[in-house]
């Protein structure tokens, strides 16, 4: 791959700037190695906490007109699980970025030390799940409980830190800011957003836990606006995650200011050679344009 897609982010070193997002297909070493020989420049595992946890009831995903709606619960083995399959990707060269999440801060943190411990290259704060209780979103919607568990976590490791922010809030841009504040070396912008589907027969909420969220197409201008909105406010990069099915959106993303874009329901759709066809895409789209480094449309709608 060429030069010209060579993504630096917080230190670490991606062939393009698209990542596999937290979620999908993140769980086993062969699920993760297929992403990365299909393309992507780095890839996020599932979120994993200190212990197993089982998750919801199905169903757990239902799809809907315009995307995904998921509810599942967190389900993972644990922290500890991880360190045969984190050992084997090592080799890979592609940076692998745990997504982690907990109750307390004290949990991200000890999940933090544990994730670095195997070998992690990153980690992904998840403070945004929108349906877990005590957790998640509930913590990404409070100022100083998010600052919180990204200061205890930056405290115990030595590592890049990116904080998953939830478009749930009234100002992202404030979220990005206490974040970055505490220590948040870098924001992905967005989680899934809080939605509910209904059956009209049986009067039944689709999926068990009743909320869950969307992913898919018809969340990508939420996710457009809030890198937008996160990119003027703070000073650290910012990774667009929420909706991308396209080269095109890929370079959206970018001119909003993502540095770069995760990639996770399209998968579902169009398989793993997504990550090639963007790839392809976005280098034709730079070469025509005359950008010599993918880097330079970073933010380029701000000028207006
Ligand atoms: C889930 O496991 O239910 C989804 C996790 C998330 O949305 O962060």
């Amino acid at each position: 791959m060429t030069r010209r897609l060579v993504t630096e982010l917080c230190g670490l070193e991606l062939a393009n700037p698209t990542m596999l997002a937290a979620g999908i297909l993140g769980y086993t070493e062969s699920s993760m190695k297929s992403i990365i020989e299909a393309g992507a420049g780095a890839v996020v595992t599932k979120s994993l906490g200190l212990e197993p946890r089982n998750g919801y009831p199905n169903p757990t995903v239902v799809q809907v007109d315009c995307g995904l709606l998921n509810a599942m619960g967190l389900p993972n083995p644990g922290i500890n699980y991880f360190s045969e399959e984190l050992k084997e990707l090592k080799n890979t060269g592609v940076p692998i970025i745990v997504s982690i999440y907990g109750f307390s801060s004290k949990e991200f943190a000890k999940v933090a030390e544990t994730a670095v411990s195997l070998g992690a290259d990153a980690l992904e704060l998840n403070v945004s799940c929108p349906h877990v209780e005590k957790g998640g979103a509930e913590i990404g919607c409070d100022a100083s409980l998010l600052a919180e568990v990204v200061g205890e976590v930056k405290k115990r490791v030595d590592r890049p830190v990116f904080v998953k922010l939830t478009p749930n809030v009234a100002d992202i841009g404030a979220m990005a800011g206490a974040a970055v504040e505490a220590g948040a070396d870098a924001i992905t912008a967005i989680n899934t957003v809080k939605a509910m589907a209904i059956e009209v027969e049986t009067a039944r909420p689709l999926l068990a836990n009743k909320f869950g969220g969307l992913s898919g197409p018809a969340i990508k201008p939420i996710a457009v606006r809030a890198v937008y909105d996160v990119y003027r406010t703070v000073d650290v990069p910012v990774i667009g995650c929420g909706g991308i099915t396209s080269w095109q959106d890929v370079v959206e993303f970018m001119l909003a200011g993502a540095s770069a874009v995760q990639i996770g329901t399209a998968i579902a759709y169009k398989g793993l050679d997504i990550f090639k066809s963007v790839t392809r895409g976005i280098n034709t789209y730079l070469k025509k344009k005359g950008y010599k480094n993918i880097k330079e449309i970073v933010g380029l709608a701000h000028k207006f």
